[in-house]
């Protein structure tokens, strides 16, 4: 069983548009009238964060996903962000910009490897972080994303052992932080794992004075020079209210968008790469979405996401675990209505 990204019958293509026309105005009307919300992650490019009824990270999106009295939801994001979406609201029609958009954290944990992984550990409860399948967390018990999982783990019987995946960098940081006793799957995102700590401590000692911002994603090499440690919501936070007037971010770097909205007079310098270049730092999932794709999907309600409902509902329960084990969502963690 799996979910299915359903392609448009009869759908308008790239070619057919319109090149003179307005997408700013054609997708807000398609807004009006389809009654349809646009959530957008801050790695989406900045056009997408700024046409976006919100912006945040993956639990905020989720909360949203799961409150809106929209009928469509259009996701730009990854797949398994839009998975969610239809997870926790199956009535909505839920569409993304690009059905390609995926992401190395799913890829990297096949189902049927998972379900082995599990059956290995009888005793381990599973914690899945929300970057997988709803194949995979339909095998988990609860799901966390980086902005919840300490709260959750610490809500966890201290002797209980954990099955953690599938990013073996958050769940490095996540053992080491709670002290606990985790398994963890061997799966990285490619973008967080490309940071370079050398390039990071020349950087550093260039820019004395600066906080280092990283997201749980980096490997232990950057999170060790990190001040702030969380996900990309927390950053944001970190970055708007700490005195500071010049930080590195060691996360995916469209985030800096919201940044420089939120605290203009501040500098914020990507983290670098092995050559010293930033380059890493761009999700090449994320990237696959565009305003014109945006507009398309709008257009055509495609690509849209159709999961099984036996699925949807084994996914939904570690879903449920997840929201109702998470911190109260408060105004400075809710999603930000773009302007
Ligand atoms: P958060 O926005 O939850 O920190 O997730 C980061 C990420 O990598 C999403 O793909
Ligand atoms: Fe996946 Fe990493 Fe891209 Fe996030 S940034 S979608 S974890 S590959």
């Amino acid at each position: 069983m799996e979910t299915v990204v359903l392609p448009a019958a009869n759908a308008l293509t790239r070619a057919q548009l319109d090149p003179g026309l307005d997408l700013w105005s054609e997708i807000a009307r398609l807004k009006r009238e389809k009654n349809a919300v646009i959530l957008a992650h801050y790695y989406q490019d900045p056009e997408l964060q700024d046409i976006a009824d919100y912006v945040g990270d993956s639990l905020d999106l989720s909360r949203a996903a799961a409150a809106t009295d929209a009928d469509m939801i259009v996701f730009c994001g990854v797949r398994f962000m839009a998975e969610v979406a239809k997870i926790l609201s199956p009535d909505k029609k839920v569409v993304l910009p690009d059905a390609d958009a995926g992401c190395s954290l799913e890829d990297a944990c096949p189902p049927k490897e998972f379900a082995a992984f599990r059956a290995a550990h009888p005793d381990h409860i599973s914690l899945t972080y929300i970057n997988c399948s709803a194949a995979v967390k339909a095998h988990s018990d609860i799901i966390v994303t980086s902005s919840n999982a300490k709260y959750i783990i610490d809500q966890l019987p201290a002797d209980q052992p954990i099955l953690f995946a599938p990013d073996r960098h958050l769940g490095g940081w996540l053992a080491r932080e709670t002290g606990r006793d985790m398994v963890l799957w061997d799966g990285v995102c490619i973008v967080h794992d490309r940071f370079s700590e050398r390039e990071l401590i020349k950087l550093k000692s260039q820019h004395s004075g600066a906080p280092v911002a990283a997201h749980p994603e980096c490997h232990d090499g950057i999170l060790q020079h990190a001040d702030h440690v969380g996900s990309t919501r927390s950053i944001l936070d970190f970055v708007t209210q700490a005195p500071q007037q010049e930080f590195i971010i060691a996360t995916e770097m469209h985030i800096i968008h919201q940044m420089q909205k939120q605290a203009p007079d501040k500098t914020f310098i990507p983290a670098p790469g092995a050559d010293g270049s930033c380059n890493c730092a761009n999700c090449p999932f994320m990237e696959l979405n565009t305003l014109e794709k945006l507009y398309l999907a709008m257009v055509n309600e495609a690509p849209g996401i159709e999961i099984p409902e036996a699925l949807r509902l084994q996914a939904l329960r570690p879903l449920e675990r997840m929201l109702a084990m998470s911190p109260p969502a408060n105004p400075k963690s809710a999603p930000q209505a773009a302007e």
